[in-house]
């Protein structure tokens, strides 16, 4: 009998990813048309340059679909094969049935139980969670776990302030668990930390549009179905709590900051990834950016970053990866994988 020592590390494990961006190219020069704003402005501030947009009938589902299918190909997994699909998103393409739903039946996962999961920017890390739990059951399943928006549709266009942040597309894991000797054990999750500050709803909301604030036609004017924030506000509270998650990740893997290997942040602001990056002594070599070709896609960010950072060749085989987002609510959430 082997020791339990001997015995190989077994963990929910992302086995592929993928991601699909739209094709439109929104600039900050074609933003400069529509508000008073500027390629400078926007790039000092935020370290944005452009931003996808989804075409008018293609739905969050859509993108999903699509990057789960790439997801599934990299694994190689067939549709039948999922069980499980959590699809992270604010910009659902309908209140129910769930976005979930939509994509098991545009890739054809029969076979899939579906839902989605509400938690802004940090969605995605959240879905994530709830998939390790369910393989933590002991079952044996194979799951799409998803972050998709079209932001687009929640957007204010005549909002300087929140127009010039935000993108659409969207990201996609396939996970189950794997030991350390398999062959399709790649991103096994060591930790994963969350937290929520239900006092804070006020900083980041769309706020009508639902239960609490209907559009009705006195209201619709004064566009209560699109995103609004305080800036200044979230950019603290985010740096706060991204680095204590990261630091609390870390250290619920025996692992350190010095361990890292890259650190994928939600892309919101490039100051605000300086920030934390600076906090936790990380070079700027081992932070993945992609938000100067993106802007913030809330729950996609990720699951797209990591997508590209695995395809370019920035992760290796035993590399740590670090994972962590901010988004409204507030929530938070970060998570080491080893490779
Ligand atoms: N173009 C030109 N001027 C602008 C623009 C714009 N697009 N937007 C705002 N301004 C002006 C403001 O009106 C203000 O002018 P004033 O001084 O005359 O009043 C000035 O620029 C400074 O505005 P601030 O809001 O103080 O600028 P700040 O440096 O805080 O940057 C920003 C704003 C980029 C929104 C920043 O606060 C931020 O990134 N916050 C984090 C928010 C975020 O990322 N939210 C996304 C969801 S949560 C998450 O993903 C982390």
């Amino acid at each position: 009998m082997p020791t339990p020592s001997s015995q190989p590390f077994c963990a929910s494990s992302i086995i592929g990813t993928g991601s699909y961006m739209p094709a439109k190219v929104l600039t900050n020069d074609d933003l400069s048309k529509i508000v008073d704003t500027s390629d400078e402005w926007i790039t000092t501030r935020t370290g944005i340059k452009e931003r996808r947009i989804a075409a008018p009938d293609e739905a969050t589902s859509d993108m999903a679909a699509e990057a789960a299918r790439r997801a599934m190909a990299d694994a190689g997994v067939s549709a039948e094969d999922i069980q499980l699909i959590i699809v992270a998103t604010v910009t659902p393409d309908m209140f129910f049935p769930s976005t979930a739903c939509f994509v098991q039946k545009k890739i054809g996962a029969v076979n899939a139980v579906c839902f989605d999961v509400s938690a802004a920017c940090s969605g995605f890390l959240y879905a994530l969670q709830v998939a390790r739990h369910f393989i933590n059951t002991g079952n044996r399943i194979t799951a799409l776990v998803i972050g998709a928006e079209k932001l687009s549709s929640l957007v204010n266009w005549q909002d300087r302030n929140t127009c010039v942040l935000f993108g659409d597309g969207a990201g996609a894991v396939v996970i189950r668990r794997a030991c350390e000797n398999e062959p399709e054990a790649q991103g096994r999750v060591l930790s994963t930390v969350m937290g929520s500050d239900g006092n804070l709803t006020d900083l980041l909301k769309v706020p009508g549009g639902a239960s609490a604030c209907p559009i009705t036609p006195e209201n619709v004017a004064s566009r209560p179905n699109t995103i609004h924030m305080e800036g200044r506000e979230t950019f603290k509270h985010a740096v706060t709590r991204m680095l204590e998650a990261s630091q609390q990740a870390l250290e619920m893997a025996g692992l350190s900051a010095k361990d890292v290997s890259l650190v994928i942040p939600h892309q919101a602001n490039a100051r605000i990834i300086g920030a934390i990056a600076d906090r936790l002594g990380l070079p700027e070599e081992k932070v993945f950016m992609n938000l100067d070709k993106y802007g913030n896609t809330s729950a996609a960010t990720i699951p797209v970053a990591l997508d590209e950072a695995r395809r370019a060749g920035r992760i290796k085989k035993g590399d740590v990866v670090l994972l962590v987002a901010f988004g409204g609510g507030f929530t938070w959430a970060s998570s080491v994988v080893r490779w």
